[in-house]
């Protein structure tokens, strides 16, 4: 019975030769007499046959599909070949047949695309069988391999830190565990391991790396999982340069050596770049159209959405060019402006440029024409370079709007109009501002942490003038998903008072929830700065998987629930009262 190959291993080179393989009964076809069996493992599947007069064609007549079984065989040339199967040009012929266990008809189909992902994540275990999970897992194995070669040789070191802890200030909510041994205290799950790898370089370890699970409570979606996977890195007295070089590097190892994929130099690019040309600090480089902004332009416009646009305080003109071979039908555009309305859009008017010669409605199909002069027509025309067979799409409203709509329009456009390139785009993006002014809270908020440094130059602006200083940050976007961030830190507690202070946080509570950061800071803390990958993003991104869930093995739903084990549920009262906790009713 000990396997001598995996059966999706045994190729050409095998003919001749007796093997053992062991796996599970994937496809099973009587063909007059003969018994056709599609062996499967780990490796993938290969054809088993069982002649009549085989001594275990009686044995292998009472297989059923999923059986567990040990076939004895040579492997033959297939008389007629599948080219679709790795192991296509072979077969086994079965001289022993062990039916190492039963059974019982699976809920859903092995590799069928076709089931549903609520299904598949109830039946996680069957579901975890196909070409596809085995696939995806392996190669997060090996992502994960690849990441500790690369950090091992520079000299990191994996530390571990706790799970039950307090809470981090990443922006999410968080997971609370009460402690029964302090009744009406509790932990929180960390939303990173951040403060605790700042506190690693204070301790002189000067790189530290691991690779660990972090926990957020927020709106699940596509790219976010509850609890999801960082590489997480920290090291000791380099400079962003050094950094990103360090990471690019890292990322270009590992798609070189499991997608054997070079990557390109990734550009820089600044957050005010970005968003002035993709309304994203994600962009996705693979879409070749860019905003093209006409606000100052259109000041004077005689269109009053246009207008009002132009001259309010934080309003913003922008327009998408699509080339000569998109062209959209009334029915189409009425869509478009179904979808930027998600984002808030009030509208999006179009122009078509069908002859670019007459600058009136005679040359230009727009239900906005009416309403501009020439000039601004005109205007329009050459701030656009647009075209014969071009279209314009316009988002006119407040920067956010049009930067939220305008931009997911972008992506929408790029990818069903089939504009988006095949290839690998990463990036960086650098310069984020070190605070955004939240709306509801009335108060500035970090918008990556509150521990990362601003710019030299910007220290002064920190208390005087705090939207317009920049933070020492750095995104990787690969392919518009952002698949790490980072940042050099504060790493002196004068400065990361001010920073509170910025942030409305007082002293005391300064003290009382990152106490045992700033008074560490005091003994002599390094420079220091790192980054942390999403390792499941990185996973689905290589694997061309459509969202995380399938690079995990056991995920959760949007709703934050584990189908397969039917987490989170109820507990008992008795383990409630040792936790001296008590459930409000009508919640
Ligand atoms: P940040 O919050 O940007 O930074 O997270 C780092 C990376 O983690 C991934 N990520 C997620 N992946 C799946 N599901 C989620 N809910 C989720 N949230 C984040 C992203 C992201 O780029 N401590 C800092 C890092 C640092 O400054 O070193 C931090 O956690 O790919
Ligand atoms: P209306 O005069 O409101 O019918 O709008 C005329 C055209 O302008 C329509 O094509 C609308 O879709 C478009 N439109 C209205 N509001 C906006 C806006 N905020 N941004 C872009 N286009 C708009």
């Amino acid at each position: 019975m000990q396997r001598t190959d995996y059966a999706g291993l045994i190729t050409e080179n095998y003919i001749g030769q007796e093997v053992i393989i062991n796996g599970w009964v994937h496809r099973r076809r009587d063909l007059g007499g003969l018994i056709f069996l599609d062996v499967r493992d780990r490796e993938g599947l290969v054809q088993v046959v069982i002649e009549p007069e085989s001594s275990c064609f009686n044995d292998a007549n009472l297989i059923k599909h999923e059986y567990v079984v040990s076939v004895t065989g040579n492997v033959r040339q297939r008389p007629n070949p599948n080219k679709d199967m790795k192991t296509g040009q072979v077969e086994i012929t079965a001289s022993s047949i062990k039916i190492l266990n039963t059974a019982i008809p699976t809920p859903i189909l092995i590799d069928d695309e076709t089931t549903s992902e609520t299904n598949r994540l109830t039946h996680r275990i069957i579901d975890l069988r196909s070409h596809k999970m085995q696939h995806n897992l392996k190669l997060r194995y090996k992502l994960a391999l690849e990441v500790r070669k690369f950090l091992d040789t520079l000299g990191f070191i994996d530390i571990e830190t706790p799970f039950l802890t307090r809470s981090t200030p990443e922006g999410a909510r968080d997971f609370l565990v009460p402690s029964r041994a302090n009744k009406g205290y509790f932990y929180a799950l960390p939303q990173s391991p951040q403060l605790f790898k700042q506190l690693l370089m204070v301790a002189g370890f000067d790189r530290y790396y691991q690779i660990v699970k972090c926990f957020r409570d927020e709106d699940l979606r596509a790219d976010r999982q509850p609890e999801f996977t960082q590489i997480d890195i920290e090291t000791s007295f380099l400079s962003e340069a050094e950094i990103m070089n360090m990471a690019e590097d890292m990322v270009k190892q590992a798609f070189k050596n499991i997608l054997d994929v070079t990557l390109p130099k990734f550009p820089i690019i600044t957050y005010t770049e970005a968003m002035h040309k993709y309304g994203s600090d994600k962009p996705d480089l693979r879409i070749p159209l860019e905003f093209i902004d006409l606000t100052t332009q259109l000041k004077n416009s005689s269109f009053k959405v246009f207008n009002t646009a132009a001259n309010m305080p934080n309003g913003r003109i922008v327009a998408l060019k699509l080339p000569a071979n998109v062209s959209l039908s009334r029915k189409e555009i009425d869509e478009y402006t179904k979808f930027v309305g998600i984002y808030g859009a009030r509208g999006l008017a179009y122009l078509k440029v069908n002859d670019v010669t007459q600058i009136n409605e005679n040359g230009l199909q727009s239900p906005i024409v009416k309403f501009l002069t020439e000039d601004e027509l005109k205007t329009i025309i050459s701030v656009t370079s647009a075209v014969n067979g071009e279209t314009l799409l316009f988002g006119a409203d407040s920067i956010k709007v049009v930067n939220e709509a305008m931009g997911a329009l972008r992506l929408k456009l790029g990818h069903e109009r089939g504009l988006a390139t095949k290839d690998w785009k990463p990036l960086w993006v650098v310069d984020f501002p070190m605070f955004e002014y939240d709306e509801d809270a009335k108060r500035y908020v970090a918008c990556h942490h509150p521990f990362t440094s601003p710019k030299e130059e910007h220290m002064d602006m920190l208390n005087t003038n705090p939207g317009q200083c920049l933070a020492r940050a750095y995104d990787m976007v690969i392919n518009g998903w952002e698949a790490g961030g980072g940042s050099i830190r504060i790493y002196k507690q004068d400065i990361q008072s001010k920073v509170f202070d910025a942030l409305g946080i007082s002293k005391e509570e300064a003290q009382n929830k990152f106490g045992f950061l700033l008074d560490n800071l005091q003994y002599g803390a390094p420079p220091h700065g790192g980054i942390a990958f999403g390792l499941d993003r990185l996973a689905t991104l290589m694997c061309n998987a459509e969202s995380i869930r399938d690079v995990i093995a056991f995920p959760k739903t949007t709703t934050g629930q584990c189908l397969l084990t039917n987490a989170p549920n109820i507990v008992d009262n008795k383990q409630l009262a040792e936790v001296g906790v008590q459930i409000l009713k009508n919640v």
